[in-house]
């Protein structure tokens, strides 16, 4: 429910694909050729306030106002409530992240969950986890699988307005409680390509683009059985597979493109031999040079262990993390 001000705070974890979406079939409304799924990361997350009846359109991001593109992202979003109910007026937008300021963490998904949630919220409208999905789609594909906790599945979806794209969950954070996703942050450089435009490029230049929307798509039903029987080794080695395969989409585009850096590759190819040490630990990576380690929480000592081989810049232990939700009190 919305308080009478047109004010509302959210708050929505991050989450890690397992299985990737990379590619769109449409832009402007971020639809997937594939569908993908991914578990929520606690305890990272974003904390944003909304406001309608501003004085004017306003966006602070960690403190700071926003400015080009990554105000244009969040204005957008709100003109789709707008555009249905002009009534609600100019708006103004405060967020903040606990991520660790080496980042290399995604923070965008976790972000535009929270943004879509409040902003549902402050606009008056019913909870509703579908239609906050949908909204969130529109901000970063990803962010639709944040609205809920535990394991969602982001289904791509067949119609062409999109209605029929977004995320539910499948298993709740109790699931699996001691499934561990360990990010290690090998360089905080910046992408020099984002993955919109990585994503872009795969589709459009990739000779290998059609095998992998058949791929990622088969491995959803493989990820959830795995899921289901608590089987990491099944559920590692199917990530693992899943990540080479979106990156190697990308090797083969014109021009090649790797998210890999040196350091990420010698780390990918240390962990079979870890693993034939009696180490269960497998990766995962999304576009950018940071894997995320799968484990479980008695591997930890040893899995951190490992992790610290490559001197890494930071090392951040998440789990399975709970629904985006509405908080009572506001960041302004
Ligand atoms: C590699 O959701 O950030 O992390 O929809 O263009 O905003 P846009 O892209 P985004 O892409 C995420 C790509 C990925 C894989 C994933 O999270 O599924």
């Amino acid at each position: 429910m919305s308080t009478a001000s047109g004010k509302a705070t959210a708050v929505a974890h991050s989450n890690i694909a397992l299985v990737k979406y990379w590619g769109k079939r449409n832009e402007a409304l971020i639809l997937p050729w594939q569908s993908s799924l991914s578990v929520t990361l606690a305890p990272l997350e974003v904390k944003t306030t909304v406001a309608f009846g501003a004085q004017q359109d306003e966006v602070h991001i960690n403190g700071k106002e926003a400015k080009g593109n990554e105000r244009a992202r969040v204005i957008a979003l709100a003109d789709v409530l707008r555009k249905e109910m002009p009534v609600l007026g100019p708006v103004c937008v405060h967020s903040g992240g606990n991520f660790p300021a080496s980042a290399g963490l995604a923070s965008s998904a976790a972000a535009f969950a929270a943004l879509a949630l409040a902003l549902r919220s402050a606009a008056g409208l019913a909870r509703d986890v579908e239609a906050t999905s949908l909204l969130a789609r529109l901000g970063s594909g990803s962010a639709c699988r944040s609205v809920q906790g535990g394991i969602c599945v982001w289904s791509r979806g067949e119609r062409e307005d999109g209605a029929d794209s977004f995320a539910r969950q499948h298993f709740a954070p109790q699931h699996w409680p001691g499934l561990r996703m360990v990010a290690v942050i090998l360089s905080g450089e910046e992408k020099a390509v984002k993955s919109r435009d990585g994503m872009r490029s795969a589709v459009e230049t990739s000779p290998y683009y059609s095998a992998w929307v058949k791929s990622a798509e088969e491995d959803i039903e493989r990820a959830l059985q795995a899921i289901g029987a608590c089987d990491l080794e099944q559920l590692g080695a199917l990530a693992e597979r899943n990540a080479w395969r979106m990156h190697a989409t990308s090797f083969a585009a014109k021009p090649p493109l790797s998210y890999m850096r040196p350091s990420t590759l010698a780390m990918l190819l240390a962990l079979e031999e870890e693993r034939q040490k009696g180490t269960p630990v497998w990766f995962t990576l999304d576009a950018g040079p940071n894997p995320v380690l799968l484990t479980e929480e008695a591997h930890l000592p040893k899995v951190l262990a490992f992790a610290d081989r490559f001197s890494p810049l930071d090392i951040v232990v998440c789990h399975p993390g709970g629904d985006a939700r509405l908080l009572e009190s506001h960041l302004f």
